[in-house]
């Protein structure tokens, strides 16, 4: 909006105080959008996106898919995307069939859908932080009452605890990630197991959120082995991570159908577009040539875990594309120092720790380098000043 069309009463004003002179929700004022910086570096390693690009031929597909629709854009696409849900189901696998499905644009989508769907004013969603930073601003957005549920002192998540606190808080949702983000760690199917029954009594949603899954060091231990008797679980996948597909916006659930049914109350129609299920589409069928960087990813990742301890650091344990670490790192000067180096980190707000997200094999490099000449500089810094303080050197 130009200064121009600001209204009388509202010029000179700063934008704060046009926003607050707005008649914005009560429960939205003072509150902060989704911030994660986007700073033009050379080496962005801060969103956890795959930074591998998308295989030539899987860009062909695409394009040769999305170019058979462009045709039909006059008219809204299918509702259901069906021939989508069929597919991914199939991706799946786990005896799961379309009517277990649902998609929408990137998994945040998902989440708030489900938000929208099961809770709202005079309800809360539980999640055990840190964890991924949506979770409150969609509990926000949907005017749910956000409760930040406890993990251990290393940021674990013990199936007793979990279960202990459903009970005390009797959530509509309860938001288990897993991997998950930022400190990186699966959680073990016991977790999963015991909140969903902590969460009978109040009939809670439990969503296990594995945007990472595909990452996993235990590919194969994940939610979805649960599902079977179990309505209350949903699933949540994206295709923007290990997929490479960040910028297409298409996550997706496994669920009971009627979890689908109550989201289709919510959904906006025709919420996904053709040239959005043309994309995933192809990129599902072309799924072995783009899944294969994966092992890269995975590679480079446990690179980072190994060359991080050597280094006398903290690296946490990693089922993700992604490293959370401390170990005695002032977290705002590496951060700094790295970004002056060309490469943008993560800093989460956890004291004393930074996240990465594993890049190609160069820019794991450029970061691991970064890191070590950070520690050399912090370390002949100290030398100088002991040298400096010794009296024999005065
Ligand atoms: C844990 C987790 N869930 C969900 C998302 C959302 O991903 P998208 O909306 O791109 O599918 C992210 C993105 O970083 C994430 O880290």
């Amino acid at each position: 909006m130009t200064s121009q069309s600001a209204t009388p009463s509202t010029e000179g004003a700063s934008r704060a105080e046009r926003l607050a002179s707005l008649p914005l929700r009560h429960d939205l004022r003072g509150k902060s959008p989704y911030g994660a910086p986007q700073i033009d570096v050379p080496i962005a390693l801060n969103t956890n996106e795959n930074t591998h690009p998308v295989p030539q031929d899987v860009q062909d597909a695409i394009v040769a898919e999305v170019s058979r629709v462009v045709g039909t854009l006059n008219r809204y696409p299918d509702r259901e995307f069906t021939q989508l849900r069929r597919e991914l189901a199939e991706y799946l696998g786990h005896g799961l069939d379309q009517d277990n499905i649902w998609a929408a644009n990137g998994s945040n989508e998902i989440l708030q859908q489900l938000m929208q769907a099961f809770g709202g004013p005079g309800r809360r969603v539980l999640a055990f932080v840190p964890s991924y930073s949506m979770y409150p601003l969609l509990s926000a957005g949907t005017n749910t009452e956000f409760i930040p549920g406890v993990r251990a002192e290393d940021f674990t998540l013990s199936a007793e605890s979990a279960a202990a606190q459903v009970r005390e808080h009797r959530p509509s949702i309860v938001l288990l990630c897993s991997p998950n983000n930022p400190t990186g760690t699966a959680l073990e199917d016991d977790v999963v197991d015991a909140v969903y029954r902590a969460g009978e009594e109040s009939n809670t949603v439990v969503v296990v959120d594995e945007a990472y899954a595909e990452f996993s060091r235990f590919p194969e231990r994940t939610a979805l082995r649960l599902l079977e008797g179990r309505p209350r679980l949903v699933v949540s996948r994206t295709m923007s991570k290990a997929f490479a597909l960040a910028g297409a916006r298409i996550g997706y659930f496994a669920a009971a159908p009627e979890i689908a049914d109550a989201v289709r109350l919510v959904r906006l129609p025709y919420h996904l577009s053709a040239v959005t299920q043309a994309t995933a589409l192809a990129a599902l069928r072309h799924r072995t040539t783009l899944l294969a960087d994966v092992a890269d990813i995975r590679m480079q990742r446990d690179r980072i875990v190994d060359d991080l301890k050597r280094m006398e650091l903290d690296p946490a344990e990693s089922d993700s594309n992604f490293v959370f670490f401390g170990g005695g790192i002032d977290a705002p000067t590496l951060w700094q120092d790295l970004l002056d180096r060309g490469v943008l980190i993560r800093d989460v707000g956890i004291p004393g720790h930074l996240r990465v997200t594993a890049g190609t094999e160069e820019e794991t490099t450029a970061f691991l380098d970064g890191v070590r000449a950070h520690l050399e500089d912090r370390s002949a810094a100290a030398r100088d000043s002991e040298t400096e303080q010794d009296p024999a050197n005065r």
